[in-house]
């Protein structure tokens, strides 16, 4: 039984939230794309953890977790984070697993993707400057380095130095920048060897192995629909395949394996970075719902932009993810508001468009076309079935459902486990 859980907008949705949620049923969390550019929020037991490589589901003692081949993992951000968490008493001895085939983010990725943002000027994309995009350029330019040829120290030497000679040169002699050596890569990076051997498998056998034995999976994709490299708003977007056909290259396991998409949406929407985004405030509006919903990137700290719900984007999602159901995470944000707004088509100069298009330039100068609902202005907290919402909150809901047009499984009221309403 694979379900995967895949963001519907732009990242952030509260996938940590419901993937912590959901795992309490299941047998293994693993993380399918993306790296250390994630941040992802679990509160569990009156404590705060922000997950940025290792999957959500690791707080429960008796859960395996795992990141597949589709990652790109940076040894010093897992080690980081890996002390981290021991020193909050979480052991991930034989239940954490990363795979052979993931790519290693190196110290000249991080740098590379920080000038090359700074390079862009103008159509600065707003990366997390975590060697994310590099890393991935790397993967297809067949100049990646795998985990697997980093457990070899000479292989890792031999790839390191053909790297290197590319990298430096492009550092020296066009950005006018410092150069790697290495000698002191190599020597650096045999301690984190030594450190991350242990965790290293062959993940892909190892969830086959589990299906066939009946394990219960949660697939857990990072970032967001919109933020796909193919289906986002390109290219404003990341550097991998958040989307649900992501789960079955990032973690070696056949599309006849997986039982279940949940697409987790925001009841509003934000995005952090750059990148067109139709139905932001563009007021001091923006201001207050970035105070209610506490709205201050995870990875970066930086201020999320906020807007109102775009059903448009949803349903899109919902067609790309071929979602099953839907979660709609903290609708308790919008508890003190008159009036809410959906966006359910755009004008683009004076035409109407239903769909999301692909084109960037159609993208960035439509105008939403709005419904307004009343607010329900009641406290939400210590609800815990669907029927007891006010009447006006389930009216909201059964407007996303019509519009997106899949049906919500999920309601999380607040970022506590126990803030979660299953239908
Ligand atoms: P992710 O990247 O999709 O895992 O989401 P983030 O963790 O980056 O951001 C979601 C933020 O909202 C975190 O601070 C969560 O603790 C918080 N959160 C999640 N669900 C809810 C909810 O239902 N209500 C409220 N108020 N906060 C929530
Ligand atoms: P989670 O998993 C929100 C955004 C960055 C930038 C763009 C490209 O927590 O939802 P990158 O560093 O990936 O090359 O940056 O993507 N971005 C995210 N936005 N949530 C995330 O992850 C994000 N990961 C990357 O802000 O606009
Ligand atoms: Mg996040």
């Amino acid at each position: 039984m694979v379900t995967v859980i895949v963001g519907t907008q732009w990242g952030d949705e509260g996938k940590g939230k419901v993937i912590d949620y959901l795992a309490r049923d299941c047998d293994i969390v693993a993380r399918y794309q993306g790296g250390a550019n994630a941040g992802h929020t679990v509160i569990a037991n009156g404590k705060k953890y922000i997950f940025h490589l290792i999957p959500s589901g690791i707080l429960y003692p008796n859960k395996i977790c795992i990141l597949g081949n589709g990652l790109v993992v940076d040894p010093v951000a897992l080690l980081s984070e890996i002390s981290g968490l021991k020193k909050r008493g979480i052991n991930l001895n034989r239940r954490f697993f990363v795979s052979e085939n993931a790519h290693l983010t190196l110290p000249y990725h991080k740098l590379l993707d920080q000038i090359e943002d700074k390079k862009r000027g103008k159509g600065k994309l707003g990366t997390t400057g975590r060697g994310i995009g590099t890393t991935y350029t790397d993967k297809y330019a067949r100049l990646g380095i795998r985990i697997v040829d980093f457990l070899n120290e000479k292989t890792f030497r031999e790839k390191l130095r053909i790297s290197l000679k590319l990298k430096n040169y492009l550092l020296k002699k066009y950005y006018e920048e410092k150069i790697y050596n290495l000698e002191k890569i190599s020597g650096e990076y045999q301690a984190y060897r030594k450190e991350i051997k242990k965790y290293v498998i062959d993940t892909s056998f190892y969830l086959n192995q589990a299906i066939k034995k009946g394990k219960k999976i949660l697939a857990e994709g990072a970032q967001g629909t919109f933020l796909d490299i193919d289906f986002g708003t390109y290219p404003y977007v990341t550097a991998s395949n958040p989307i649900a056909g992501g789960a079955c290259t990032g973690l070696g396991i056949g599309p006849t394996k997986i039982n279940k998409v949940i697409g987790i949406a925001k009841a509003y929407t934000t995005r952090v970075g750059k990148g067109p985004f139709p139905t932001e405030f563009k007021d001091e509006f923006g201001e207050k719902i970035r105070k209610l919903g506490n709205e201050f990137g995870a990875t970066t700290g930086r201020p999320r932009r906020c807007g109102w719900l775009d059903a448009v984007l949803v349903k899109q999602a919902g067609i790309i993810n071929g979602l099953s159901n839907l979660a709609i995470t903290k609708l308790d944000v919008l508890n003190s508001l008159k009036k809410i707004r959906i966006a359910v088509g755009y004008h683009y100069r004076g035409r109407r468009l239903n769909q999301f298009p692909n084109s960037f330039e159609f993208f960035s100068q439509v105008k939403p076309i709005y419904e307004e609902m009343p607010g329900w202005q009641k406290d939400l907290s210590g609800i815990k079935r669907y029927q007891d919402l006010p009447g006006k909150a389930k009216d909201y809901l059964k407007r996303i459902e019509d519009l997106t047009e899949v049906k919500i499984s999920l309601i999380s009221t607040g970022p506590v486990r126990q803030d979660t309403i299953l239908l």
